[in-house]
């Protein structure tokens, strides 16, 4: 074994200890710390046994046990937990040094590390991991971003260890500057939750609105996952549908309270929307699905109170399935136009330089968004790198133009039977908002205008010249100094 570790991982959680077993099973040796000795212990004498593993029982002895420049992956909570290693280590590091933060950090905690950090010369990088425990372990998706100067020093672990996609390409590549890698990872969880909830909800609308016995509905789902909906989120949905409890014979999901979790980074994805002006709805509709979701006595109560219509069930259930599985597609793509629009936004707003295609194919392999799909937005963006909306690219609008009928058939049918899809009726308000030439924002800048004299922008004048109407007659002709229409 060597005496000097490649790199070392500071927190020995599951994905810490994952990546840990990942790295030494592809030839690295790894320096490992935890805030708790015993852990490390636990570790280096259990499933890191007899493996190129250095164990350190404080930060300078991890310090110690590495090349130089010293590469260390900081795997805890994201928060104070990151901060407080920092500030640990710091006193044990030397210039040219570098601290790759593998957690779900929200990215403008990331952009002041690396500009602190860089002020004192330690090379700071904030990586999106994606995959869970199992992507940790056999290959994650891996988004860095920070520090250009780290790269190169742990390009080759880094590609090494990540996940491959289909034609073996690592699903591992640099991002860009400061927080960039962590915002791409915080994205790629927003695609995530609404990917999820469309899916809930086509499940939903299948099993309210066909007859479809739990066995078939899985085969289904499986054969969707032959269709453009091919994802790694669609195979674990057929596989969960056909799980049956051992204790009691009955199906899993059955079992399962229906009040979802959540860890912060939809809500943090849905709120970086509103901060930069991005109409991301479907994401933020996912998470406040989730929420409402949680409020599972508040339902219960309404339930009895609230009246809705008779659910009728489907004439035709197969043609209806085939709708649901074309609404999913549209609902998909048009979810995926507002990430990638606020993808932009956030690129333009930091001056990240984004390249879009390239983060689409590292979401090919190893994340939980992994899916077919993703190759025909790399088709998009390389077509066009500074495309304005994924739906206009031919491709998309042209899947647009075929399944748009679905989705809208399918979401009146849920409005009929009480079904809610908040996830796919905002898809399809965003579908047509979008291609919408004139919207009735004028009504709104006018009532604007007439309680507040925030001034309007005229069809019949250049943009930017700014009007008041004296609305109600009352002799007021004066608009308001500050000039609102943002
Ligand atoms: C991943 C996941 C992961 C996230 C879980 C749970 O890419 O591996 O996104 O980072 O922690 O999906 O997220 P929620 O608890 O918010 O659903």
């Amino acid at each position: 074994m060597k005496n000097k570790a490649d790199i070392a991982v500071a927190g020995l959680a599951v994905m810490g200890e994952n990546l840990v077993l990942n790295m030494e099973s592809k030839g690295f040796t790894v320096a490992v710390y935890n805030r708790t000795y015993a852990r490390t212990e636990a570790f280096a004498n259990g499933r890191g046994k007899g493996k190129n593993i250095l164990p350190a029982s404080t930060v300078a002895e991890l310090c110690d046990r590495l090349e130089r420049p010293r590469r260390i992956m900081l795997m805890v909570k994201a928060g104070a937990p990151v901060d407080e290693l920092i500030g640990q280590l710091l006193p044990h590091l030397e210039q040219g040094d570098i601290l790759i933060d593998g957690g779900n950090s929200f990215f403008k905690d990331t952009m002041r590390r690396a500009s602190e950090l860089g002020k004192k010369e330690i090379l700071y990088v904030g990586a999106g991991v994606s995959g869970g425990e199992e992507g940790a372990l056999h290959g994650p998706s891996l988004m860095p971003g920070g520090d250009i100067r780290a790269w190169e020093p742990i390009r080759t672990i880094f590609r090494t260890i990540s996940a491959k996609a289909p034609d073996g390409t690592p699903c591992c590549d640099w991002i860009g500057p400061d927080g960039s890698g962590h915002f791409v990872k915080m994205l790629h969880n927003g695609i995530e939750y609404s990917d999820m909830q469309m899916i809930a909800e086509a499940w939903n609308l299948l099993r309210h609105l066909c007859s479809f016995p739990p066995e078939a509905l899985a085969d289904l789902f499986e054969a969707w996952n032959r269709t453009e909906l091919e994802s790694y989120l669609m195979e674990i949905t057929s596989a969960i549908l056909r799980k049956k409890d051992p204790g009691t014979g009955a199906y899993v999901l059955d079992l399962i309270l229906d009040s979802a979790g959540q860890k912060g980074t939809g809500k943090w994805t849905a709120e970086c929307a509103l901060d930069l002006g991005m109409p991301a709805a479907t994401i933020a509709e996912a998470v406040f699905a989730r929420c409402l979701s949680a409020l599972r006595e508040e339902r219960l109560a309404a339930s009895k109170i609230l009246p809705g219509p008779a659910v009728p069930k489907a004439q035709d259930e197969k043609g209806f399935a085939e709708s649901v599985r074309r609404a999913l597609y549209a609902a998909k793509i048009c979810a995926y136009a507002q990430g990638f629009q606020l993808l932009r936004a956030a690129s333009r707003e930091y001056n990240w330089n984004l390249n879009y295609g390239d983060i689409a194919l590292m979401w090919r392999g190893g994340c939980i968004i992994r899916a077919k799909f993703l190759d025909d937005i790399k088709r998009a963006f390389a077509a066009n790198g500074d495309l304005a909306n994924l739906m206009f690219d031919p491709f998309f609008a042209d899947a647009l133009a075929k399944a748009q009928e679905s989705l809208r058939k399918v979401v009146a049918s849920a409005a009929m039977s009480e079904i809610a899809v908040p996830a796919f009726s905002s898809a399809l308000a965003y579908y047509d908002a979008s291609r919408s030439g004139r919207l009735p924002a004028n009504l709104i800048q006018a009532m604007r205008d007439c309680f507040g004299a925030h001034t309007y922008e005229r069809v019949d004048r250049k943009r930017g010249e700014f009007f008041h109407t004296d609305w109600m007659d009352s002799g007021s002709v004066s608009a308001t100094s500050t000039n609102y229409n943002r």
